[in-house]
């Protein structure tokens, strides 16, 4: 098992361990249930960011989504650890909000002239978007496996929402600094087809 680095909020007692909760088992298949849905969203992600990063015109845009690319590897690897650690066999149950997302992902994306920085600009947006799903994931998760007692579970979910914060942070400062003043200042091309 590798070593993560420690928040300090997860040295606390957690609920389980100061007597105020049993364990819940219905709470323990709400996290797993979620951590499910989360395992096949960073697998479809691991499908799905090369193509994104491929229909990137900024070498910027494209390293950013690369660096994340791997890291997601890593966030499928990780989960695999927390299964191991629930007991249960690793398996992914579709996240319909995240195959939506992905979704209007295509939509931004095919509305944008190929090799804009405009798409540049809706490639980002729609990255963030995806980001902000995971960030709002991993803190629920975490919470919930703090909250069972999981303080090795709540560790390793902890290390992914700190790569996905600053993933997201990435993506806003490259947009800040060039991306979206260059897809503001670009010419628009009347004849241009979108897609
Ligand atoms: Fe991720």
């Amino acid at each position: 098992m590798k070593n993560y680095k420690k928040d300090p909020a997860l040295e606390m007692p957690t609920p389980a361990e100061v007597g105020g909760l049993s364990g819940s088992s219905a709470l323990t298949t709400l996290l797993t249930d979620a951590i499910k849905n989360i395992y096949w969203v960073e697998n479809k992600l691991v499908m799905t960011l090369p193509a994104l990063r491929d229909q990137a015109t900024t070498p910027q845009l494209k390293m950013v989504i690369q660096q994340h690319l791997v890291q997601t590897q890593n966030h499928v690897t990780r989960l695999e650890e927390v299964f191991l650690l629930l007991g249960v066999e690793a398996q992914g149950n579709e996240s319909k909000a995240m195959s939506g997302l992905l979704e209007d992902c295509d939509t931004i994306v095919n509305g944008t002239p190929p090799g804009s920085m405009t798409r540049d600009a809706g490639i980002i947006m729609a990255a963030q978007q995806v980001e902000h799903f995971e960030i709002a994931t991993y803190g629920s998760l975490v919470e919930l496996s703090r909250t069972l007692g999981f303080r090795q579970i709540a560790g390793l979910l902890h290390a992914t929402l700190d790569e996905e914060k600053m993933a997201d942070q990435g993506l806003s400062l490259i947009a800040r600094t060039g991306i979206n003043w260059s897809a503001e200042h670009e010419p628009v091309d009347e004849n241009s087809n979108s897609n």
